[in-house]
């Protein structure tokens, strides 16, 4: 059965992207790929699939449930890292199938001590500390009693990472922040270390961090939506700008791709409205397209009487509001279209591209949010 829109995730452009990133990141640092959000909109499966195509083995995501769909998707028996919720009620399994995850307060810890000797299995652990992001990690005062527990236990713990979170990389509004953050978690880590803790692998860094604050890199880095071809901010890529390489300026590559079809075609005359309410009349006979994509896809109602789409190569205006399940575009001014005929939400029809950053900018989402945002069951595919 045919669905109302699909995606699109280009295999060369995940390719590009992961070759600009492993070169700037340089050979000691691992790559952790953030795959929460089903892969920020990429589809989790698709996106493992790829990135181990890439020589990637280590992923990171929100939740015990993104983690079971990793470890099921991986052919290459890669390592998942859970960096937020886990219910102590799935802890048998995700440490059954040797997965990591966060600890940040002495419940979690305690209760995952407990399964590990039930289990007589080694809890994969990343002690996560806090620096002043200030939601979630081990505070300062909390370290000689969260280290009396590492050491007590240390037959039923495997100590795989030390880490923290950055609050606001990506802008230099926050870099007196930022510093300070970096500071915390070096005394941190120095202090486990004279108390002959120490763990496998340092990591701090995101996308923002492994690019503008090259100390951050360590052991791991955590890279979400740089490896999805885009720069966290416009900030992060104006103050690299100068260090790409001058036949490599614009190194992220979009991979993700929306397209649709017309439903079908109407002709309106002058003086109607068109849709819901009134936000709409037409200032002329207009003919219209309806495209069978609405909010309820994740096109987001604040795009009404302001989105734009590509049909028969050309932009064209979307009219009146945008409801759960489709647009009308205003396809007066082109030569003829037919049902059937296809439309790019996101994407290159002819010479022309819809961005993810200039459709987000209409309806004052960050690419982060238009992404996730993006209905669980449209159709995602890989293309070369
Ligand atoms: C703990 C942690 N690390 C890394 C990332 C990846 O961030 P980005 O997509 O900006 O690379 C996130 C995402 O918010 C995160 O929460």
């Amino acid at each position: 059965m045919r669905h109302t829109s699909y995606i699109e995730i280009s295999r060369q452009a995940y390719r590009q992207n992961m070759d600009f990133l492993k070169s700037d990141i340089g050979p000691k640092t691992e790559i952790s790929v953030v795959v929460k959000g089903n892969a920020y909109g990429h589809g989790i499966e698709n996106i493992v699939s790829l990135a181990e195509e890439n020589g990637i083995r280590h992923f990171s995501t929100f939740s015990a449930d993104e983690a079971l769909r990793v470890h099921n998707a991986s052919k290459s028996r890669s390592e998942v890292m859970i960096m937020g919720m886990l219910e102590n009620d799935d802890l048998e399994e995700i440490l059954q199938k040797g997965i990591s995850f966060y600890v940040f307060e002495f419940e979690r810890l305690n209760a995952t001590i407990e399964i590990a000797k039930k289990l007589q299995v080694k809890a994969k652990i990343h002690v996560e500390v806090e620096t002043g992001f200030h939601r979630t990690g081990f505070e300062w005062a909390e370290k000689e009693a969260l280290m009396e527990i590492l050491k007590e236990n240390a037959a039923h713990l495997s100590l795989k990472g030390l880490c923290t979170h950055y609050a606001g990389a990506e802008s230099i509004s926050n870099y007196v922040r930022v510093r300070k953050q970096i500071k915390q978690y070096k005394r941190f880590k120095h202090w486990f270390k004279a108390q002959g803790i120490n763990f496998e692998k340092y990591h701090t860094a995101c996308s923002a961090a492994t690019l503008l604050y090259p100390e951050t890199k360590m052991d791991l880095v955590r890279i979400g939506i740089a490896s999805y071809g885009f720069w966290p901010t416009q900030e992060t890529y104006m103050y690299r700008f100068q260090s790409l390489a001058e036949n490599n300026k614009n190194p992220l590559k979009r991979l993700i791709s929306w397209k649709s079809s017309v439903m079908n075609t109407k002709s309106v005359k002058m003086g109607e409205f068109i849709g819901y309410g009134s936000s709409y009349m037409a200032p002329r006979d207009m003919k219209i397209a309806l495209v069978p994509i609405g909010y309820g896809h994740g096109y987001s109602r604040l795009l009404s009487n302001q989105g734009k789409v590509l049909i028969s190569g050309k932009i064209v205006a979307v009219v009146g509001t945008v409801t759960m399940n489709s647009i009308a575009l205003d396809i007066t001014d082109l030569a003829e279209v037919h049902k059937g005929d296809e439309v790019v939400i996101i994407g290159v029809q002819g010479e022309l591209e819809i961005t993810v950053a200039s459709f987000g900018e209409s309806s004052q989402q960050v690419n982060y949010e238009l992404l996730t945002r993006l209905a669980l069951d449209i159709p995602r595919s890989i293309v070369d």
